[in-house]
């Protein structure tokens, strides 16, 4: 066989079995099976209006957030995927309250799949890049209905994350805790295809990613940060700093995997209630996983994301990823304010 032909998801799961222990054929179905769902995901994200998939459902999600068509139906793609196949004890959404239990005529697994089915959903109907993130954990030895407190591990317990970003090309990115790879879906053949392998976000960047429209509520800390990137070549890093904000977390760190940067969600003043405005379980722990899986790192400002112990399944926190040198600095400045 040439050694130039192109690896499969399904290979590539195959030979990762192979080689580490932890990656048994429950969690490569588990896989398989989610990226089937992106594939589904994406077909229906590219009819747009032609499939009558466009604006809202007229329903609310336990956020308060109006949801759109495609985020319930997204939502029904992955719920209905993965509940037959064997591999999971239960599933958690952002779209949902509470946990989904595996109906009782399956046989239940031994998996927790989180997700949040379209990440980015104000871009739907412009037509920009949109996504879905998902994270695995091991459900607790003797549970086999999982509530929302079995689901509340801290990420460092992941076993898998991953997302699909539906922009130009429909792309898979993957951590099983050994590096982040890149998968584009050949559409011809239906399948996802290795195209790179152990990607690395640079430790410096010259790029950043924030709402600076919400820069009046900002801490000090972050003032801090942001008006050093922006005094560019007289400020102390000494050069230059380009902005760019896709509002769609999957596009906004899928650029940051590529090129570098730093992405930041911070906690603000405008509505002071909320830790931040992404979810952990959901984006930030994923996230963070896939990050710092390509060499990045991940902070909530004051500590590591991974190492945050969830109290609810739908929490949100600060978010700091990307480039390690920028995440660092970023987060100093925020110790050193407490
Ligand atoms: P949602 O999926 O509810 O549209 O949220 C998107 C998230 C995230 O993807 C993005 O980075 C951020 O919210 C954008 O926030 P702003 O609307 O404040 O720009």
């Amino acid at each position: 066989m040439s050694p130039t032909r192109p690896i499969s998801l399904t290979r590539f799961l195959i030979e990762e079995q192979r080689a580490h222990q932890h990656i048994n054929a429950d969690l490569r179905l588990l896989i398989e099976v989610v990226a089937r769902a992106c594939k589904s995901i994406s077909i229906a994200v590219a009819k747009g209006d032609l499939g009558g998939v466009l604006g809202e459902a007229g329903s609310g999600n336990v956020q308060g957030e109006a949801q759109q068509k495609l985020d319930v139906l997204s939502n029904e793609i992955l719920l209905e995927a993965n509940a037959w196949g064997g591999h999971l004890a239960g599933c958690a959404s952002e779209e949902m309250d509470d946990p989904q239990p595996i109906p009782d005529v399956y046989p239940k697994g031994n998996y927790l799949l989180l997700f949040d089915p379209l990440d980015g959903s104000s871009n739907i109907d412009v037509n920009i890049s949109v996504g879905t993130i998902f994270s695995v954990l091991r459900c607790p030895d003797g549970v086999t209905e999982p509530k929302a407190e079995h689901f509340c591990q801290p990420g460092s317990t992941q076993v898998a994350a991953g997302y699909a970003v539906y922009g130009p090309s429909t792309l898979l990115v993957l951590t099983l805790g050994h590096g982040t790879h890149v998968f584009t879906l050949d559409r011809e053949l239906g399948s996802f295809v290795l195209t790179r392998r152990d990607v690395r976000i640079p430790a410096q960047t010259r790029e950043f990613a924030i709402n600076m429209s919400n820069q009046r509520h900002w801490e000090a800390p972050m003032q801090r940060y942001i008006d050093e990137l922006l005094a560019g070549k007289s400020g102390p890093r000494g050069k230059d700093f380009n902005m760019r904000w896709v509002a769609s977390m999957v596009a906004d760190v899928h650029r940051i995997l590529t090129r570098g940067g730093i992405f930041i969600y911070p906690w603000d003043r405008k509505d002071a209630s909320k830790p931040g405005k992404l979810r952990l379980m959901y984006e930030a722990n994923p996230m963070a996983f896939i990050v710092e899986q390509a060499g990045g790192k991940a902070t909530t400002g004051r500590g590591r994301i991974l190492d945050v112990q969830p109290t609810a399944l739908h929490q949100r926190v600060p978010v700091f990823l990307g480039s390690a040198d920028e995440v660092d600095v970023a987060t100093a400045y925020h110790r050193d304010h407490d």
